[in-house]
């Protein structure tokens, strides 16, 4: 398939078929979460059937045709962000997970003697909150890296913030602003100065083709049910030379090299940081996911009818009166954050469920943030593959409903 076509694509997602309070339902919450197409919910449903059994446990047939199967998943990744070695990829149970994975393992490497983290103003609390556990457990400094009133990154003083940082993590793109920062430059930069890098890629990965050689980063984490695959599965992309050194996060299970009662000797990675029995189903679901990107032609692909529709969005949006939208920055995610004069977001949240529309209101995990916008949530209308103009005529009209319910 060269040409995208959106309107059949619609149609592989059973759940949209319905209607909700009596209205057509828009899915308009895909940075929450996105919504499964057939051709995954098969493949699941084929896996359970006929296929399940635990990884790398057993020497049966099933197991190790399943076995099989998950290391396929583990190449496929890989292959997805261009990683060099597909033992470089980890499992995990989504952004959150490989994040507190990273806040433990790698300051318990880096920060023991010295050393400063850097995260900044746009994170997710997933990128906040292990940081700050891990510097007040060291006794390190947490920096913060400014936003400009555009929701950009503000720059000016990265440079003097970087001295004697460790490690620098940042969002590869804003779940509030949308903003999708150059990930390139700012690991180009933070390297220069000796910090080893983090970027979440949990709202990016649906959004960008990511290339993890060509951004030279030391780890990029995301989930997968940001991109069409179930809850429960994430990833964490790590550079091997630092896997190989980092202690592991938790342990037990399938982790281990030897095991006596005084001591314990570790497997390799990635096998070092994935205890426990593996999520087979969710790696399967993973799996079959990415391979139905690519047979729609790729993320970019995606990303080009997303923004079509996001800039169709903000253009109607912006003929309302009252309404500001916050984040500006040209280099956006498919998503917008705005809130509305003299309206409280879970008002207006409750009046657009009445019709039909699913979007997200509240400080989406980035309080801080809020905070700093001076708001106390936001209304996000976030949009993935199936979503179209009907959408966007049936959530500009129940804004309308919302203005005249307040008399706007
Ligand atoms: C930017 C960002 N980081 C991290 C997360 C956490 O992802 P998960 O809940 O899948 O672990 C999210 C989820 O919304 C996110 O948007």
């Amino acid at each position: 398939m060269t040409e995208l076509d959106t309107n059949s694509i619609r149609k592989e997602f059973p759940i949209l078929n319905q209607t909700i309070r009596g209205k057509r339902l828009c899915y308009l919450d895909n940075a929450a979460t996105t919504q499964k197409p057939q051709f995954v919910i098969q493949k699941i449903s084929d896996c359970l059937t006929n296929e399940y059994a635990a990884v790398s446990r057993g020497v049966h047939y099933l197991s190790q045709n399943i076995s099989a199967k998950y290391e396929a998943v583990r190449e496929q990744v890989a292959k997805f962000i261009n990683a060099k070695n597909p033992r470089e990829i980890i499992f995990t149970s989504g952004t959150t997970a490989g994040l507190n994975l990273l806040a433990y393992s790698l300051s318990e490497l880096l920060l023991k003697n010295d050393g400063a983290i850097l995260i900044t103003a746009m994170e997710h609390h997933a990128n906040l909150i292990p940081w700050q556990m891990a510097a007040k457990r060291y006794g390190r400094q947490l920096r913060v890296l400014p936003i400009t009133a555009n929701g950009e990154l503000d720059l000016t003083n990265f440079e003097k913030l970087l001295d004697g940082v460790k490690i620098f993590a940042c969002t590869h793109s804003s779940n509030l602003l949308g903003t999708i920062n150059d990930i390139k430059e700012l690991n180009r930069i933070a390297k220069s100065y000796g910090a080893i890098t983090v970027f979440d890629g949990a709202q990016a990965i649906a959004h960008n083709r990511v290339d993890v050689q060509e951004i030279n980063c030391d780890f990029y984490v995301f989930s997968g049910h940001k991109i069409y695959a179930p809850t429960g599965v994430g990833v964490l992309y790590g550079l091997g030379e630092l896997l190989e050194q980092m202690p592991p996060f938790l342990t037990g299970g399938a982790m281990i090299s030897t095991v006596s009662f005084e001591n314990t000797e570790f497997a390799q990675y990635p096998q070092k940081f994935e205890a426990g029995t593996p999520p087979v189903i969710e790696v399967i679901g993973l799996g079959a996911a990415l391979e139905w990107i690519e047979k729609h032609g790729g993320v970019e692909k995606f990303a080009a009818y997303k923004n079509a529709l996001r800039a169709e969005f903000e253009a109607e949006l912006n003929k309302l009166d009252g309404i500001t939208i916050h984040g500006k920055s040209q280099n956006k995610t498919a998503l917008t954050s705005w809130t509305m004069n003299g309206i409280h977001p879970h008002d207006v949240g409750t009046i657009l469920d009445d019709c039909g529309i699913a979007v997200r209101v509240g400080h989406h995990c980035a309080e801080p943030l809020t905070k700093l916008l001076q708001v106390p949530a936001t209304i996000r209308a976030s949009f993935a593959i199936y979503n179209n103009s009907e959408d966007i005529k049936q959530l500009i009209e129940g804004i309308k409903t919302v203005q005249r319910f307040f008399n706007c």
